[in-house]
């Protein structure tokens, strides 16, 4: 009797590497064009070390602020010049959108073609899925991420509200920048309680619902949210981004603060 290699019990045998009519590849491309442009962004934002601050405004790329700059600096420790503060701060998010369920098939499609898409043969000649090391220790590592990330919403949300003071520091104060900073701790709080792991915190592991009413409420409640995690993840990237931008343009005196009140 003849044994049918692993390759061939698993793979459709065709010689086309697809029988997909419609456009794949834009998904893919898409994915890798916004990635990537975040990506380098984001390395420049880091290594940066200036700009982050702008009156009751901060990055949050730095935060929480463990420097003097800006009105709420949690006072600086000396590092070597070469640590940015960011540096000191950004594996969290990073750790977390890294390990997320959503940007890995994003990643593993977009830059490591496996596969490049559904019905798409992949050109690795292997699949072993994350069951290997790294994969497998570090992708386990999302459900501590996540909890290290709530944590940081925290600070994000304390940035948010201190965000109300004037350039003075006195109370009451409104501008665009305290709407950007809403909205960016807004989104990073939907996309980390939207998170599959969160999801798993709340309600996972139970036998009986009916034992655990709170846990149920609050389980019904992340599991609203929980199918829009990926366009969560994305909006919540891009938000990012543009807070930084919007606090920077500010710091260096391009643009100025609309204020409201
Ligand atoms: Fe995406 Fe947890 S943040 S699955």
């Amino acid at each position: 009797m003849t044994t049918t290699p692993e390759r061939e019990r698993t793979r459709a045998q065709i010689p086309q590497r697809t029988l997909r009519l419609d456009n794949w590849l834009a998904q893919p491309i898409v994915t890798a064009s916004i990635l990537t442009a975040f990506i380098v962004y984001a390395a420049y934002v880091i290594l940066a070390n200036d700009h982050y601050a702008s009156g009751p405004y901060l990055s949050p790329f730095y935060s929480p602020n463990l420097t003097d700059v800006g009105m709420h600096g949690w006072g600086w420790v000396s590092w070597p010049a070469w640590i940015t503060p960011s540096i000191l701060i950004i594996w969290i998010p990073m750790g977390f959108r890294f390990t997320c369920y959503y940007y890995r098939k994003a990643y593993y499609r977009a830059f490591w073609q496996s596969p490049t898409a559904c019905a798409v043969s992949e050109p690795h000649k292997k699949y072993t899925g994350e069951s290997r090391f790294p994969l497998v220790f570090i992708q386990n590592m999302h459900r501590y991420f996540f909890w290290l990330a709530a944590l940081l919403n925290v600070v994000l949300t304390y940035d948010a509200v201190i965000a109300f003071r004037d350039y003075d520091g006195r109370w009451g104060h409104m501008g665009l920048g305290t709407v950007v900073l809403i909205v960016n701790a807004a989104l990073l709080w939907m996309y980390t309680l939207s998170c599959h792991a969160c999801r798993h915190a709340i309600g996972g592991r139970l036998k009986h619902f009916s034992n655990h009413p709170i846990r149920y409420r609050l389980w019904t409640w992340v599991s609203l949210i929980n199918p829009h995690h990926q366009r969560m993840a994305w909006i919540s990237l891009i938000w990012v981004a543009f807070t930084d931008v919007y606090v920077r343009l500010l710091s260096m005196g391009v643009i100025s603060d609309i204020r409201f009140f």
